[in-house]
């Protein structure tokens, strides 16, 4: 592959911005290059006003192997916090629009950590889920005890970080860390055809359900009834809100307007 290569190619599919990892040598390593182009595509698609939604892929037989460990390997503790490997995949919080990843065999390491930091996961039948970093000594950094445990609930969690338990993609169904889990050959499509649906609704709606969905992640009950309520009676500002039910009391279609 040559320099110029992007790691992180962007394709554009009706309302989708798709981004698929691009260095399938190093079974998408994710190296800092690979995630700054990834994080730069995640920005350039989130202000881009004809994409509703946005899919993360690899390929069919990588989604991501984690982290460079080549890169890694001799890296001191302040090489690692000054290099802010691990703050880049922060910017992925800060995107107002659905993420779906669409995974397809292995997601380990940092790679599962990105899948678990989207908002969608649409595996394939091959897509494998693991925590390894325990065998390299050290722990996952990039938020997978946090949003893992959230997800599975302590003792699977646990079993995954401390021994490196991996999951197939019906196994992880099972656990609700995927939506689906489609035939490997079509699992793209399915993504695609997920995120177009979502990108043809109200997009104001869909941020402000995103980010309420979001915020049930961070706070007491009481707090996050009180800031859905508060999303719920903006949404009353919006001309969406008119459309939306003015098309459903005359038994048509709603024409979005975004605004
Ligand atoms: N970093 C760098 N190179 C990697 C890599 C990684 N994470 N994963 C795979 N590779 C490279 C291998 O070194 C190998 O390179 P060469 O051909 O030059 O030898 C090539 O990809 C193919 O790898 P394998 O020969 O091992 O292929 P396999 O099919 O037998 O196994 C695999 C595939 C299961 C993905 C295995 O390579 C593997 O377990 N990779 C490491 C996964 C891992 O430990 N991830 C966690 C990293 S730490 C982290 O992610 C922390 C964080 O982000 C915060």
């Amino acid at each position: 592959m040559s320099e110029n290569t992007p790691l992180v190619l962007r394709e554009r599919h009706g309302r989708v911005g798709l981004l698929r990892l691009n260095n399938p040598k190093a079974y998408n390593a994710l190296s800092p290059a690979l995630l700054r182009e990834l994080m730069d595509g995640l920005a350039a698609w989130d202000a881009d006003e004809a994409v509703g939604a946005i899919v993360i892929t690899g390929t069919e037989r990588v989604f991501a192997a984690g982290a460079d460990i080549k890169a890694m390997s001799q890296a001191s503790a302040v090489d690692m916090l000054l290099s802010g490997y691990v703050d880049l995949f922060d910017r992925l919080r800060q995107v107002h629009k659905p993420v779906i990843a669409a995974v397809a065999g292995w997601a380990l390491g940092g790679g599962f950590e990105l899948a678990m930091a989207c908002d969608i996961i649409v595996a394939a039948e091959n897509a494998r889920f693991g925590q390894p970093e325990i065998n390299l000594g050290v722990i996952p950094g990039a938020g997978g005890t946090q949003r893992l445990t959230r997800t599975v609930g302590k003792y699977l969690a646990m079993e995954m970080v401390l021994n490196d338990r991996r999951l197939t993609a019906e196994e992880a169904a099972r656990f609700g860390l995927v939506n689906r889990v489609v035939p490997t050959e079509q699992y793209l499509d399915e993504a695609l055809k997920l995120a177009q649906a979502i990108a043809e609704r109200a997009p104001v709606a869909v941020r402000l359900g995103k980010e309420a969905v979001n915020y049930a992640l961070e706070s007491t009950l009481s707090a996050g009834l009180a800031y859905e309520r508060r999303l719920f009676y903006l949404l009353f500002a919006t001309e969406d809100q008119r459309e939306g039910m003015d098309a459903f009391l005359n038994k048509r279609s709603p024409a979005w307007k975004g605004r």
